[in-house]
């Protein structure tokens, strides 16, 4: 069943990649191994910054709820992560940067759709592409596994986050009302795979 949207059997476009894939992967900032390649305003990032990233384990727990408590006004308790370790479905994803956990990525895929639910990074690390570089592995890893649209919620307003997915792709999809207290609405965004990735130029 679909999270959002109308439900389509899934068609694995691969094989090669498991999501969110086994391996550790490193990316640059500016030159990360993606088709196509990375837009021009990342490829022109000032700030040369190689990352690796994992899927989260047990022993990133407290750089993520550390960074977690600093990001967001209604935190995810540590229990939440913990959760996320556990379900089938979840695939988190931390970014470390000279072996410290820098960021992370809190994607669900679920039939043909990732839905991200969580996505920071350290205040002292922003800026530097960490985040670019997350959301363009779950876009790759999304693809390969055979989604094809890939969702998130974003508070209106939140203008780097919402000028971050504006920049990779995503359009607003839907805008819910009053979903985080009155007058604090929530911007439904979405990418389409298919033709963002697909090597269709959008
Ligand atoms: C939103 C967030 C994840 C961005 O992380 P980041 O690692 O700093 O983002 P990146 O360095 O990958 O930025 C990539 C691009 O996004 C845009 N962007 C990111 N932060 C921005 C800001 N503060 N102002 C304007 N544009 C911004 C820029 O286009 C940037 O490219 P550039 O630096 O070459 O101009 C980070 O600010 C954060 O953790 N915020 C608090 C938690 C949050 O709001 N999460 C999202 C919830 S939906």
């Amino acid at each position: 069943m679909a999270l959002l949207g109308g439900t389509i059997t899934p068609t694995p476009r691969s094989t090669k990649v498991a999501f969110p894939g086994p391996v550790t992967f490193e990316y640059d900032a500016r030159v990360m191994p993606f088709d196509p390649p990375v837009d021009a305003r990342f490829a022109s990032h000032p700030t040369l910054q190689r990352f690796t990233l994992e899927p989260m384990k047990a022993t990133h727990l407290d750089e993520v709820v550390a960074i977690e408590a600093i990001s967001f006004e209604a935190p995810w308790p540590r229990a939440a992560f913990e959760r996320e370790l556990s379900l089938a479905h979840a695939h988190p994803l931390v970014c470390l940067a000279h072996g410290q956990v820098v960021g992370y990525v809190c994607p669900w895929l679920i039939s043909d759709e990732v839905q991200i639910l969580r996505l920071a990074v350290a205040p002292s690390q922003r800026r530097r592409g960490a985040a670019a570089t997350l959301l363009r592995a779950v876009m790759d890893q999304a693809y390969d596994a055979g989604a094809h649209w890939l969702y998130l919620e974003v508070e209106e307003g939140n203008h780097p986050a919402e000028s971050l997915y504006q920049g990779m792709g995503f359009t607003i999809d839907a805008v819910r009302p009053d979903y985080y207290g009155r007058g604090r609405h929530a911007l439904v965004m979405v990418l389409d795979l298919d033709s963002e990735w697909n090597g269709d130029e959008v």
